[in-house]
This record gives structure tokens, C-alpha cells and sequence, in this order.
């Protein structure tokens, strides 16, 4: 062996063992100042250093990501004693404590304030986790201190949040002051143990949300969690500790989670190849979400949008019945008068897909399965409820069982559990034998409609004069309006817009106007015929460019109700929604006026020979990742949770530089309020998008439109429409075929092969398996669409698809109508009266 390699081998493993330990520790000889040195671990995953957030100038030491561009803090030091200038140093103590000071103060700013036996040896080090550990440098190498223990307003992987009684740590996730002040604000995240364990969102010491109680896959309350693709996250309930704890399946994702200063627990993933968050989960997300909000004895259901969202459980009554005609239910409910439910001929009524209740006064037996827990309760007369503990465990484990008020209690579309109701010999009666309606109950049922159909005339007619008399009067005002903002075109222009925008309602635009842009609805100007009325190419007095949908006359609402619909979904935006500029109602005309897309919609290009090789494989990916989004928009992050119910290849349009954006958004909402409900009778949508549930029974959930996404993406990756013939199996539409391609490992085949040599492989592969997860038969096994943009954006193992359901296009024993009597049934929105 040549001395002299050795040597330099030495040096070497000397230097980078030198090198890696400066890097990321800090020891009695090595400590960092407030000049901009920091430490970062050894595989460059998170830094330590001296920080200011947002516009303030205090320092502070904190950990951020040393990859992520915009400065993203996720633990803070010294968070309620901020550094007022740059004299702060950060070093291992001679008490072998890990320390900050500042100039001129013996005492430290911030301390790991522990008494270290022994050598006081200590070196502190951060971890790619983003934990900071303080270890004792001796052989054994122990953690005596770690900021995984002390979190703030962010949970990491792999740290643990919740109690332990052994070393009486418990962490709490707190939120900052302000975006500004990582000191400690008024919103936590923390476990409460008591009666069986729950996560709470609080506000000071008041719950704010409530995760509900661990059902041994999720908790109660986070129905989205089903899907394992990315996290793995493990319960503790011992009695020495209560802990939860999320793993990432894939280390070198970048996801956290925190609590936000205005009270919203929320989840973000990086999405490195744009560089900028996404927010992937949201908490509280629907006003039946925020705690009690139907009062004690009362159950939350969010899908009765259009009705009051509080119901009172079986055997209950509205405490204040004049309070829950005013929709409010703070009061809660109340044992329906003169019932006995002790040893009395009661029983048990169901309510299903349910949130159970506050857990934390409940009483937990995990020995019993759910036969036995119905006989306990049955046997306890101080016993008014009990369900499942562990419902998603082996067809349900544990007894749950309710001794006081049910509070916080709501229902899922299509997630939660079973809760049995103890309820007298007559209640139980009712609702075995269908609620048979007493005589004099039908009666006073018959009189109070009466009485409030009466008032709805009234109000009508009162309505109606109005509008009658305001009709008059601008009828005498029209002719001088209408010259003057011909003269100043730059009325109806982008300045306008905009402060109306500011102002918060519409933009409101004359028929005049909107006729003269049009050219009079000229059948040259007609861009396309949409599922609720034509479009129409406009030109406004001052050059903009629009397009008019003129919707079609038999929508059921009132103006004023369309107004304020339109308001609402005016107010959303995002770069991959069509942008609504305005409206304009005059008599029978409705109209919405929006930003004109040059480049048409999707159809046009990617089924058209001549025009599909345009839109090379990056290009492709790129729409399909903003569809995505813009539909994650819809169902998530906008304040109405959209679903939008008629996704099609016909609905996207093509920007300037082929940007995708999602156009026809809302106007199930805008079409009236049957349609608002999870069950329809009147099915919207178009066939060979539309899910089996929603197709077939009218049931739809923001499921039905990842569904109706799963179409589109084949149809932009294959190029074919999903109602195309394929000679092999002429019985077959797309997504069959698809499906027969992938479980004989041909999916490649499928590929559109206009896309030449541009597309990848294995990203095709990727896409036809996203797209199948999208249109698996059950509606709870299809991914969120939040969980696709993941998906989409990152690389994850995926889970094997189940069979996709397939949709054929005409059931004979249906009714079925097109709503504009045009085209062919499967690209044509489609109106199906079902009957009941
Ligand atoms: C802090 O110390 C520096 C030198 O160490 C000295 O010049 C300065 O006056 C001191 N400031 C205060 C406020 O004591
Ligand atoms: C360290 O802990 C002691 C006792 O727990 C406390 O009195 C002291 O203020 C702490 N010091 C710092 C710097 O946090
Ligand atoms: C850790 O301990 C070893 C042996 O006692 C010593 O050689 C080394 O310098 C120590 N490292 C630090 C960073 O203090
Ligand atoms: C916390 O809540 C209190 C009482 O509601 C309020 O006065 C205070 O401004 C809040 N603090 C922050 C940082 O929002
Ligand atoms: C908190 O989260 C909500 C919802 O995403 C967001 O609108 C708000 O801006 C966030 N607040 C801060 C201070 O970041
Ligand atoms: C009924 O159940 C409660 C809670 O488990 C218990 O405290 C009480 O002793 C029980 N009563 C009877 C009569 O068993
Ligand atoms: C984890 O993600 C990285 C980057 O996204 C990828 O390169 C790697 O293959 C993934 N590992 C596994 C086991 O999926």
C-alpha cells in the first residue's frame, strides 16, 4: 500500500469530518453571531441562524428550510424575546447548555435551561428532520434536549405532538402573534386527553375545531385523511403518553404543517418545480366544522346548504324554538317533553356518516365490541348515546358511550361513522315504522305552509312593485345614460372594473352596451353553445375584448338572487378560472360578461389532427396541472367550495399562452337552488364525465368532479375523446379502454401520437394511473383533488388502481332531455328529470 495515498486519505476524511461537523453544529469553540453565518445539516435540508420575520427588525434564531427560496421559519428560539440589533451569539454555555446572548447581558436571551450532568461535554446539532438537538459528546451520544420537544408554530415529520407523562412534556403547537411577531398568539394545536383523546384547534382556552377522536386509521373529523399515499401517521394512547406522530413516505418531500395566525390549521407542500407552496389541507373548512356550532343535542349537516344546517338528534327538540327559526342554534336541544327513556320499552335510533361527538366527558371500553356496547348502554339509564371507538378497525372495536350533552356532533356526504341514539318507546316507533305523521301534526304542517307561502306571495309582490317603480324611473334615465358612457368608452373599462371589484359588487353592464358589442348577437359573433346558454364574441366601446354568455331563460331564480350568486362567484379568482368582468340584467335577459380567450377551448385543439401536435407533452402536463389546480381552487381553498359538476374538455379554456382556465364554474349555483343539495333531481353534467354515483342517482360530491377530471386527463394524454369507437372493443369508451390497455401492461399504447417523440414514458404511465385513480368505481376511494396536484407534482409510489367505473352514454328507462336541444347527446350538457 503506497504511504503516501494513505495519508491524503486521512487528510481528507479529517478535513470533511471537520468540515461536516462545523457545518452543522455548534460547540464550546464554534458558535454563530448575527452577521449571517448559520448552520445547516448535513444534507442541506434545514438552517439554523438569525432571522427578522416579516417587516419587523428584531432578531431571531430560528430554523428555516435552506432550500426553500422564500424564507420559511419553522421553529423560533427565542420567540417572546426578540434581540433589538445585531449583537446576538449563539453558544454552548458553560453550564453545557446551548445559549443565546447579547451584548452587554450576562444573563442569556433564551436558554436550553437544563441541568447537564457530567462533562457538560454538550455540542448542539441540527438534523435534516429540522430538529436541533443538544447531545452530550461522550460515547453514549445522548439527546438531552431537542426542539422537536418545544414546537411552535409548526409541525414537522416525524416530531411528535402530544403529552407524555413520564417526563410530563407536553407539545403544543402554538401559532405566531402576527406574520410579523413569531411570539406566542391565541391559537394552539394540542391533544386533550381526557375521556378518550382528541386534537383540538383552540382559541385561547376555547375549542375552536376539533380533529374528533382517532377511529384507527384517521381521526373522526378528517375524513380526507383515507388516503395513505403520503403520510403515515401512528397513535399513541398509553397510559404514559398521547401522542401523535406524521411520517412522510418519501423523506425528501417538503410538507408542514401549521397554525396560522388567524386561526386555520393548514398543510402545505413545496412544489419544486415552481417553486412556491401549495396548500394541500385546510382546517376549519365549512361552518360545520367550527366547534358546537349547532349547540349541545343538535348535529351539523353542511350538504343542506339552501335549509338550515342544524337538525336536532333523534328524541331532541330545539331548546328556543324562535332562536332556531333564526337559524340560531347556539341553544341546542332538548329531550323532547314528557319521555322517559329509563328501562321504558326504549331503544337505539342511527345516524350514519357521522362526526360523534365531544369525546372528551365520554366513557371508552376497548374490550367490547359493538353488540355489547349497545347492551351497556341500554343497561346505564344516565347512558344517552354510544358508537364504535375504533370504527375503521375490524368492522369496529370499542364502546364508546355518551353520558351528558352531545356536543359538536355533524355529518359527512360520504365519510364518518354510526352513532345509535337512545330514544323512548314512541320515538323508536317512528322511526321504525317510516315516521307515520300524527293527524293534527299533518294539519299544523298544512296551516304553516300556508301561513309562509302567504308571506312569500307578499314579499313577492312587494318585490315585484318595486322593481316596477325602479323600472319606470330608469326607463326615464336610460336615453342620456347610455349616450354619455358611449362617450367615455373607458367607462365599462379596466379602471371601472376595478373599483367596483373594490367595492364588492359588479360591474353591471346595459343590454344597449352589451347588444352594440355583440352586433346585436349576430350569428358571426357566436363563439360556441354552452350547456346554459350560447356565448358570444363582444368588442367594448373601448376596444377590450369579451365574451357574453347569454344563459338560457327557464333558470329558477329571482334577480336578486342571481345578483348576489353572481357576486359570490365574481369574487373568485385564480389564474386558472375564466375571469368574470360583469353581468347584465335586464327583463327575461340574464348575461355574464367575461375576459375573451383568444386561443378557444381544449376540444378544439387536442381532438383536432390538425392542430394537436401544437401542444407538445410538457405543455400538456402543464394544463392538466392547472386544471388541477383551478378545480382544488373550487372544491378548497375559495371561501364557497364549488363543485363545479360539468368538467369537460369543452369547459377549459386556452389562454394567450395556452394557461388553462376552467370556464362554466358556479352555474350549478347560479341555476337554482335544487341543485345545491348532495342529491339532485335534476341531473346537470355531461355524459361520459359524469361518475356512475352522480349519473346515476343524482348523488354528487366534489368526488364526482375528480372524476369528471380523471376523463379529461386521458383525453388530453391520449388525444381521443372518451365517447371515441375503438375497433377492439366496439361496446367500449375510452376509459375502458384505457383500463383493458393498463391491466394488460399496454398502457403505453394508448399514447397520442401526436405527441411524437415529446412525452416521456414513465410520465405517461404516471398520468393514465392518475387519471384511473380519478375514476375508480366508489367515490371514497378516489383521491381529493388536492391529493392529485400532489400526485401530480411530486414523484410517490401511487397506489394500484381499482377498476374505473364506466358510464354508457343513454339509459333507455331514463327521461332525458338536452337543455338546448342541440348536438350529439355526448358532448352536450345534459339536463336528466329523475324521478323520485
Ligand atoms: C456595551 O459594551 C460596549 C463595549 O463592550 C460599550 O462600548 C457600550 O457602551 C456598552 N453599552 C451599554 C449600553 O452598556
Ligand atoms: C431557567 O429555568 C429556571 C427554573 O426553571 C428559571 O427560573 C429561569 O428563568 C430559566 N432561565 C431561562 C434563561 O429561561
Ligand atoms: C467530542 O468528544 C471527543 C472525545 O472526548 C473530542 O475529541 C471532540 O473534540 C469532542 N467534540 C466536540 C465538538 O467537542
Ligand atoms: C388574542 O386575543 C385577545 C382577546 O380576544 C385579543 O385582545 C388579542 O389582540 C389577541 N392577540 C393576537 C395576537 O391576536
Ligand atoms: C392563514 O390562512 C388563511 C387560509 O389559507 C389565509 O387566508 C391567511 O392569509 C393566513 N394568515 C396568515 C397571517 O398567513
Ligand atoms: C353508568 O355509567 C357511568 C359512566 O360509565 C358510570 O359512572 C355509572 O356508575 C353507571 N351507572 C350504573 C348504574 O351503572
Ligand atoms: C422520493 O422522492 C424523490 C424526489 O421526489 C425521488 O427521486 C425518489 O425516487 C423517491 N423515493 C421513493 C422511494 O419513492
Amino acid at each position: 500500500m503506497n504511504p503516501v495515498k494513505w495519508i491524503v486519505r486521512i487528510l481528507f476524511l479529517l478535513f470533511l469530518s471537520h468540515f461536516s461537523i462545523s457545518a452543522d453544529t455548534i460547540t464550546v469553540n464554534h458558535f454563530i453571531s448575527d452577521n449571517g453565518e448559520i448552520v445547516v445539516s448535513s444534507g442541506k435540508v434545514f438552517a439554523l441562524g438569525f432571522f427578522s420575520p416579516g417587516g419587523s427588525r428584531n432578531r431571531y434564531v430560528g430554523i428555516w428550510y435552506f432550500q426553500v427560496p422564500e424564507k420559511t421559519v419553522v421553529w423560533v428560539a427565542n420567540r417572546d424575546n426578540p434581540i433589538k440589533d445585531n449583537s446576538g451569539n449563539l453558544r454552548i454555555d458553560s453550564r453545557g447548555n446551548l445559549a443565546l446572548f447579547q451584548r452587554n447581558r450576562t444573563l442569556p436571551v433564551w436558554s436550553t435551561n437544563i441541568s447537564v450532568t457530567g462533562t457538560r461535554n454538550t455540542i448542539a446539532q441540527i438534523l435534516d428532520s429540522g430538529n436541533l438537538v443538544l447531545v452530550q459528546n461522550d460515547t453514549g451520544r445522548a439527546v438531552v434536549w431537542q426542539s422537536f420537544d418545544y414546537p411552535t408554530n409548526t409541525l414537522l415529520p416525524f416530531m411528535k405532538l402530544g403529552l407524555s407523562s413520564r417526563t410530563g412534556l407536553n407539545r403544543v403547537i402554538t401559532s405566531w402573534k402576527s406574520p410579523d411577531d413569531p411570539g406566542i398568539g391565541n391559537y394552539s394545536y394540542r391533544i386533550n386527553p381526557s375521556g378518550f383523546p382528541q386534537l383540538y384547534l383552540y382559541k385561547g382556552s376555547a375549542p375552536l375545531w376539533r380533529t374528533g377522536s382517532w377511529t384507527g386509521r384517521r381521526w373522526s373529523g378528517v375524513p380526507e385523511m383515507t388516503s395513505n399515499y403520503i403520510f403515515h401517521v401512528s397513535f399513541v394512547n398509553t397510559a404514559d403518553e398521547v401522542s401523535v406522530t406524521y411520517e412522510v413516505t418519501n423523506t425528501s418531500f417538503i410538507t408542514r404543517m401549521v397554525t396560522n395566525e388567524t386561526g386555520i390549521q393548514q398543510r402545505y407542500t413545496w412544489n419544486r418545480d415552481e417553486q412556491h407552496w401549495i396548500g394541500f389541507w385546510s382546517a376549519p373548512e365549512d361552518q360545520c366544522d367550527f366547534y358546537g356550532h349547532c349547540g349541545p343535542n343538535g348535529y351539523c349537516n353542511p350538504v343542506h346548504l339552501d335549509v338550515f344546517e342544524c337538525t336536532c338528534f333523534p328524541g331532541f327538540e330545539p331548546k328556543s324554538s324562535e332562536e332556531w327559526y333564526i337559524r340560531d342554534a347556539a341553544q341546542g336541544c332538548m329531550k323532547k317533553h314528557g319521555i322517559s327513556t329509563c328501562r321504558n320499552r326504549e331503544g337505539f335510533v342511527k345516524v350514519s356518516h357521522v362526526k360523534v361527538p365531544d369525546t372528551s366527558a365520554a366513557h371508552v371500553d376497548m374490550s367490547m365490541r359493538l353488540k355489547q356496547c349497545e347492551a351497556e348502554c341500554l343497561g346505564n339509564c344516565s347512558c344517552v348515546a354510544y358508537a364504535s371507538a375504533y370504527a375503521e378497525t375490524n368492522g369496529g372495536i370499542g364502546c364508546l358511550t355518551w353520558h351528558g350533552d352531545l356536543i359538536d356532533a355533524r355529518t359527512y356526504s360520504d365519510a364518518g361513522q354510526d352513532i345509535y341514539i337512545r330514544v323512548d318507546a314512541d320515538e323508536l316507533a317512528r322511526y321504525t315504522k317510516k315516521r307515520p305523521l300524527q293527524k293534527r301534526r299533518v294539519l299544523a304542517v298544512a296551516i304553516v305552509s300556508a301561513v309562509v307561502l302567504f308571506l312569500i306571495l307578499l314579499a313577492f309582490f312587494h318585490c315585484l312593485v318595486r322593481r316596477l317603480r325602479r323600472e319606470r324611473r330608469r326607463w326615464k334615465n336610460t336615453s342620456s345614460f347610455t349616450r354619455s358612457s358611449s362617450l367615455f368608452g373607458d367607462s365599462l373599462g379596466e379602471k371601472e372594473i376595478a373599483k367596483s371589484r373594490r367595492n364588492g359588487d359588479l360591474p353591471s353592464f346595459d343590454l344597449s352596451t352589451i347588444a352594440a358589442a355583440t352586433n346585436n348577437f349576430s350569428t358571426d359573433n357566436k363563439l360556441g353553445q354552452g350547456g346554459f346558454g350560447p356565448v358570444y364574441k363582444g368588442v367594448l366601446f373601448n376596444g377590450k375584448e369579451i365574451a357574453v354568455k347569454r344563459l338560457s331563460k327557464h333558470s329558477g331564480q329571482g334577480v336578486q338572487e342571481f345578483k348576489n350568486e353572481i357576486v359570490l362567484i365574481a369574487k373568485l379568482q385564480h389564474r386558472n378560472l375564466v375571469r368574470m368582468l360583469g353581468c347584465c340584467i335586464e327583463g327575461e335577459e340574464k348575461m355574464l360578461i367575461y375576459e375573451f380567450l383568444p386561443n378557444k377551448s381544449l376540444d378544439c385543439i387536442i381532438f383536432d389532427e390538425s392542430k394537436s401536435s401544437l401542444l407538445d407533452w410538457k405543455k400538456r402536463l402543464e394544463i392538466i396541472c392547472g386544471i388541477a389546480r383551478g378545480i382544488l381552487y373550487l372544491h378548497q381553498d375559495s371561501r364557497l367550495r364549488i363543485i363545479h359538476r360539468d368538467l369537460k374538455a369543452s369547459n377549459v379554456l386556452l389562454d394567450a399562452t395556452m394557461n388553462p382556465k376552467i370556464s362554466d364554474f358556479g352555474m350549478a349555483r347560479i341555476f337554482g337552488g335544487d341543485q345545491i343539495e348532495g342529491d339532485t333531481k335534476r341531473v346537470v353534467g355531461t355524459y361520459g364525465y359524469m361518475s356512475p354515483e352522480y349519473a346515476m342517482h343524482g348523488h354528487f360530491s366534489t368526488k364526482s368532479d375528480v372524476y369528471s377530471f380523471g376523463v379529461l386527463l386521458l383525453e388530453i394524454i391520449t388525444g381521443k375523446k372518451n365517447s371515441s369507437y375503438f375497433p377492439e372493443n366496439p361496446s367500449s369508451n375510452l376509459v375502458g379502454h384505457v383500463w383493458d390497455l393498463w391491466k394488460e401492461d399496454k398502457a403505453i399504447e394508448a399514447v397520442d401520437l401526436a405527441l411524437g417523440d415529446s412525452y416521456s414514458g414513465d410520465e405517461f404511465l404516471k398520468c393514465i394511473q392518475i387519471g384511473l385513480l380519478c375514476m375508480q368505481e366508489h367515490a371514497t376511494d378516489r383521491p381529493t383533488m388536492s391529493t392529485v396536484v400532489f400526485m401530480l407534482s411530486n414523484e410517490t409510489a401511487l397506489p394500484l388502481p381499482k377498476q374505473p367505473a364506466f358510464v354508457i352514454k343513454t339509459d333507455k328507462g331514463d327521461e332525458i332531455s338536452t337543455s338546448e336541444g342541440a348536438g350529439s347527446v355526448n358532448d352536450v350538457t345534459i339536463t336528466m328529470v329523475q324521478a323520485r
